[in-house]
């Protein structure tokens, strides 16, 4: 048998964290426009996260529902019922930030109207009749999500240790945001990677819906930055440039491209496992101190206490 036979993906089982969804809420009215200081194209550049999450994070739920009756082993079975449970919050949380965009004079109606379209349409259930058709698109929805929760994970560590947004000033609201949903991405890392490998598994299936998936993001992103630049009421001919993402990268308010480039073999290594990158520990530090954690921990002890009497 050739080494590449044998190579297969290898859990971290020390990662492992069981899963459960906190009931967070964020008050928006104190966020300024330019939540990054001085920087609207860093600002923007993360905000495309408020554009594509509502309805990509509610597609994950809708597919992961359908997949739920196929799943044999009863870990995961819990494990993909806690992710359904922390992406559902995330997009409401995400969805919660637009209204304040609007009122802020962007108003990011046009754009979203787009990606629901893609994630309930050109992405949704198709008419297929039952059997290897319908199995077959559940099948590549399964593995795009799989690849898709790769940079969902990437960006939550990249967050949790991105000191110079502190150096710079943001928002606090918005840092907590950011860090309370990475830190779960961090959390659930591996379970859109297990479900894809324990219902499919095909290698050849990771590889291809990588590139589909990449090739979206990117598209995505770029338009979604634009858009926000060209619709942000306080700049004069407003643009998107390669440039501006280079220098934020360097200053440590994005993620830098080689990082991101050295993300692309990770994922396509035979013997990846999400649970090889990223830290459980730094993720459950961070929600141990995150305020809208806190907060929702804070309104379940009563409901418990209750309970309990
Ligand atoms: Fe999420
Ligand atoms: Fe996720």
């Amino acid at each position: 048998m050739s080494n590449t036979a044998k190579a297969q993906p290898a859990p971290v089982a020390s990662e492992y964290i069981p899963l459960k969804a906190r009931n967070v809420d964020f008050e928006w009215s104190g966020t300024p426009l330019h939540w990054v200081p001085g920087d609207p194209a860093t600002t923007h550049t993360i905000n495309v996260l408020h554009l594509l999450l509502p309805a990509g994070e509610r597609w994950f739920v809708h597919v992961y529902k359908q997949v739920l009756p196929f799943i044999r082993d009863e870990q995961l079975r819990a494990d993909v019922i806690g992710f359904i449970g922390q992406e559902a919050m995330h997009s409401q949380a995400h969805d919660e930030v637009l209204p304040h965009l609007k009122e802020l004079g962007l108003d990011p109606t046009p754009y979203t109207a787009q990606v629901d379209w893609l994630f309930e349409k050109l992405l949704g259930d198709r008419t297929l009749p039952p059997g290897k058709a319908r199995q077959w698109w559940l099948m590549e929805r399964v593995a795009m999500i799989a690849a898709i929760e790769h940079y969902t994970a990437f960006l939550g560590d990249w967050v949790l240790g991105a000191q110079a947004l502190d150096r710079k000033g943001c928002d606090p609201t918005m840092l907590d945001l950011l860090r309370w949903h990475g830190a779960e991405e961090v959390e659930h890392r591996s379970v859109a990677f297990d479900l894809f490998q324990h219902v499919d598994g095909s290698y050849r299936r990771r590889a291809r819906t990588w590139a589909t998936a990449f090739a979206a993001l990117v598209f995505l992103w770029q338009r979604g930055i634009r858009f926000f630049m060209e619709h942000d009421p306080t700049l004069l001919n407003g643009k998107a440039s390669l440039r501006e993402f280079l220098r934020a990268g360097r200053e440590g308010v994005l993620p830098r491209t080689g990082a991101i480039a050295r993300s692309i073999p990770a994922y396509l290594s035979r013997t990846y496992h999400p649970s090889q990158e990223c830290s459980t520990a730094q993720a459950v530090a961070y929600l141990a101190r995150s305020p809208a954690a806190l907060a929702a921990e804070a309104k379940m002890t009563p409901a418990r206490t209750t309970g309990g009497a």
